[in-house]
Order: C-alpha cells, then sequence, then structure tokens
C-alpha cells in the first residue's frame, strides 16, 4: 500500500503555516533581567513586542536523533544603546549544535562559549551560521527593519535559560557612532 500526502507544513517566503505550529511572542516584560540600561527599560512600554518564534516540532522534546525548526522575527528597536535581540540560551545537552540562516533584515548573531568568550557574527540575507555545541547563542536585530531567520536543532538540545539569566553574555551589542560594537559588560 502507497500513499501521496500533502506536507504538513509549508514554509514560503517568511512564512512557516500548519495546524502543528506553535507561536510564542516575547515584550520587554518578559525580558527585564536581559537588558542592561534599566532605567531605559523602565520607561518603555512592558507590552512592546520584542521578538516572536514560530516552530515546528515533528517529534516530542527530548526526542533523541529528531530535529525542530523554527523561524524568528526580531523587531527594530532599542533599550538604551543596545539593540532588541532574544533572551539568548545554551543548549541543555550542552554539545548539540544548531544551523541558523538569515532570509530578511540586517542583524548579529552572538556567541559566547564555556570560558565566557563571546563574539559576533554578521547577519544578512542569506548568511548562513553554525553554532557550535557549549556555545550560548542569541540574535540581535541592527537594522530598521524586522530581522527574520530560520533555524534548525536537535529535538534533544534543550535549552538553559537559567544559566544567561543569571550571568548574562560577557558582550553585550551596542550602538556606538550609528554602527553596532560588541562591548564587554
Ligand atoms: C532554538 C534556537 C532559536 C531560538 C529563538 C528565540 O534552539 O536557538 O529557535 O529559540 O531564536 O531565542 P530564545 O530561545 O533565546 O528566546
Ligand atoms: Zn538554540
Amino acid at each position: 500500500m502507497s500513499s501521496i500526502n500533502d506536507p504538513a507544513v509549508l514554509f514560503q517566503g517568511t512564512t512557516l503555516e500548519g495546524p502543528e505550529i506553535d507561536r510564542v511572542t516575547r515584550t520587554l516584560g518578559d525580558l527585564t533581567d536581559v537588558f542592561s540600561d534599566k532605567d531605559a527599560l523602565a520607561a518603555m512600554a512592558a507590552d512592546q513586542k520584542v521578538y516572536d518564534v514560530a516552530c515546528y516540532f515533528p517529534v516530542a522534546d527530548g526526542t533523541t536523533a529528531g530535529l525542530f525548526f523554527g523561524i524568528t522575527y526580531i523587531y527594530p528597536g532599542k533599550v538604551g544603546t543596545e539593540y532588541f535581540m532574544t533572551r539568548g540560551h545554551f543548549h541543555q545537552l550542552r554539545d548539540r549544535g544548531e544551523f541558523y540562516h538569515c532570509l530578511e533584515g540586517e542583524g548579529m548573531l552572538i556567541l559566547m562559549d564555556e570560558d565566557r568568550q563571546t563574539r559576533a557574527e554578521k547577519m544578512y540575507p542569506g548568511s548562513l551560521h553554525y553554532i557550535p555545541g557549549h556555545t550560548a547563542h542569541r540574535t540581535a536585530n541592527t537594522g530598521n527593519s524586522m530581522l527574520v531567520f530560520s533555524a534548525f536543532w536537535p529535538s534533544d538540545a534543550g535549552h538553559d535559560y537559567q544559566s544567561i539569566s543569571e550571568k548574562g553574555f560577557s558582550g553585550i551589542l551596542v550602538e556606538q557612532n550609528g554602527e553596532p560594537v560588541l562591548a564587554s559588560k
């Protein structure tokens, strides 16, 4: 017996559509431990959207040897001089890697190893980024329009947000003279 089916999900342009898509939005109010300038943050609306994520999880979280797929949409903006960015995480299973592929906009992938050495890679349409294991990652929108990228990661990777929430990254991405600069914290 054989069969021909429609795909479960459509990924067209920058949109991910299908009944099994999980969507989450992060606002400034969700990210109070993330941005450095607390006075600038307090002066902004807590319901200001910072990023949306749409994910396709075809297998249960934690499944060995499965894959997950997601699209992240980061709004343009800054808190003080720091660009809008994602929370950032290590993978719970530290050796799990990930690919990011930029679809639209301009930004920076900020990477920090377990010795807290931080570096950044420029993101622009078409840029492909391999995030090795043992490396915390977050992305910042450095442009005036949405930054959109896709991500592919192992379904058993998990996310450790706690260590970033406690210690942050050693470098923060700020605007200086109109340019993004990785400054030490
Ligand atoms: C998955 C991954 C991305 C991020 C997304 C939001 O491992 O790295 O899909 O989850 O960019 O960032 P966080 O998860 O740090 O809020
Ligand atoms: Zn990740």
